[in-house]
């Protein structure tokens, strides 16, 4: 395909992508609309492109606005109260967003009552400082933003950790890591080095042996850069035997961290690691003899016992989910491994482990759990 097909037309892997970002969107409005405190949720999408692609495939802004029409209806059948959401779609290219405002009509995806609908077509640079003014300035209100540039040279590390910095955003990044990589493997080019080296100060970063190493050691270095406060995760999209494209997330939130995972495990359930667009092909893990989350867990408990909250962030951390752990404890529990021990110090009801959010928040000690 031509490099200006490559841009007309939504390609398998975007529609990937658009599709997490589609998914993720209307769990994140769901749980937000309903949380009793937010009265408007603001939705950015920063590199919007065109919306509808010449092979009518729907890009960013039409699947944001179709999980924004989607919670609204939903939300005006069961709620009392329906916080407003705001979308924001800004593209250099004022040609693509004309298109998008009148595909937005064309397909009557948009109402006034949802909450304000903004466009504008400036540079990136130029919007990101606003950007963050107006986010500073929320009060009652969350903000959701969408980054996907056609290249890395727009975006810093600094910019991510500004952007969520007032514990109120979480941030979708679309890196295309497929070039990074490569790159990386055949001499970095200024502009790549100077980001790579944002996220991991040279002399530690090791050469990799994979795309998906080097997708890790982005992972991490992007966890060191922005703190232990926040949550990071990726999301891989394989294209072809060599290409692999990544979705980066970022929350301050342990609860927009979950239901990102639990969207990523719902598109991919092998693994949640990644997805292979051309169907359930066998993923990264799929040889994995081992479960590498037991591995890990069986780790971390037996250096000293663990509360039931402390295993719930463990388990996020670790990219997966509190039915994963469930599991492998009902299973240790079956055969004798483990004790889970109620404050009293009497022994906890069977299967009772509570690694969820609710206790996570209001019993974090609720339970102790101890191997044997
Ligand atoms: C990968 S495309 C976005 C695709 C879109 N999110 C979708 O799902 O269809 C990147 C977009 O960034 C826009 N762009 C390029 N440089 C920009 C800049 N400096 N500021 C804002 N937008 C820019 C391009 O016009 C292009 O539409």
């Amino acid at each position: 395909m031509s490099k200006k097909n490559v841009k007309t037309n939504l390609l398998n892997h975007s529609q990937a992508k658009v599709k997490l970002l589609g998914e993720y969107l209307k769990r994140y409005l769901n749980v937000i609309s309903n949380d009793g405190y937010t009265k408007e949720i603001n939705v950015f999408d920063l590199f919007c492109g065109e919306g509808l692609y010449e092979n009518e495939g729907e890009g960013s802004p039409l699947v944001i606005m179709r999980a924004v029409k989607d919670i609204h209806f939903k939300n005006v059948s069961k709620s009392e109260f329906i916080p407003k959401i705001n979308c924001f779609f800004n593209d250099i290219d004022s040609f693509k967003i004309e298109k998008v405002k009148s595909t937005i009509k064309l397909k009557s995806l948009y109402y006034e009552y949802f909450g304000e609908l903004k466009f504008s077509n400036i540079d990136y640079k130029d919007y990101l400082q606003k950007l963050i003014n107006k986010l500073n300035a929320l009060k009652n209100e969350k903000a959701f933003i969408f980054i996907d540039p056609y290249e890395y040279k727009h975006i810093k590390t600094s910019h991510i950790k500004n952007l969520i910095s007032n514990n109120k955003s979480e941030v979708l990044l679309w890196l295309p890591t497929q070039f990074m990589y490569r790159f990386e493997s055949n001499g970095t080019p200024l502009a790549l080095k100077d980001f790579l080296e944002e996220i991991v100060p040279f002399e530690k970063w090791t050469s990799s042996d994979s795309v998906w190493g080097f997708i890790n050691q982005m992972k991490e270095g992007f966890q060191n850069k922005i703190g232990d406060n926040y949550f990071v995760d990726s999301f891989t999209i394989q294209k072809d035997e060599s290409t692999v494209f990544c979705l980066f997330f970022f929350s301050p939130h342990i609860r927009g961290f979950e239901k990102m995972l639990e969207t990523k495990w719902e598109i991919d359930k092998e693994q949640g690691k990644g997805w292979n667009y051309s169907g359930n092909q066998p993923s990264l893990f799929f040889q994995d003899k081992t479960n590498p989350l037991e591995e890990n867990l069986s780790e971390f408990l037996s250096k000293a016992t663990k509360t039931n909250g402390e295993i719930y962030v463990f388990t996020l951390r670790k990219s997966f989910l509190p039915k994963h752990t469930n599991e492998i404890l009902k299973n240790w529990q079956q055969t004798s491994k483990l004790d889970v021990i109620l404050k009293n110090g009497q022994k906890a009801r069977k299967g009772a482990f509570y690694i969820n959010y609710r206790d996570y928040k209001n019993e974090f000690s609720k339970v102790t759990l101890r191997l044997k």
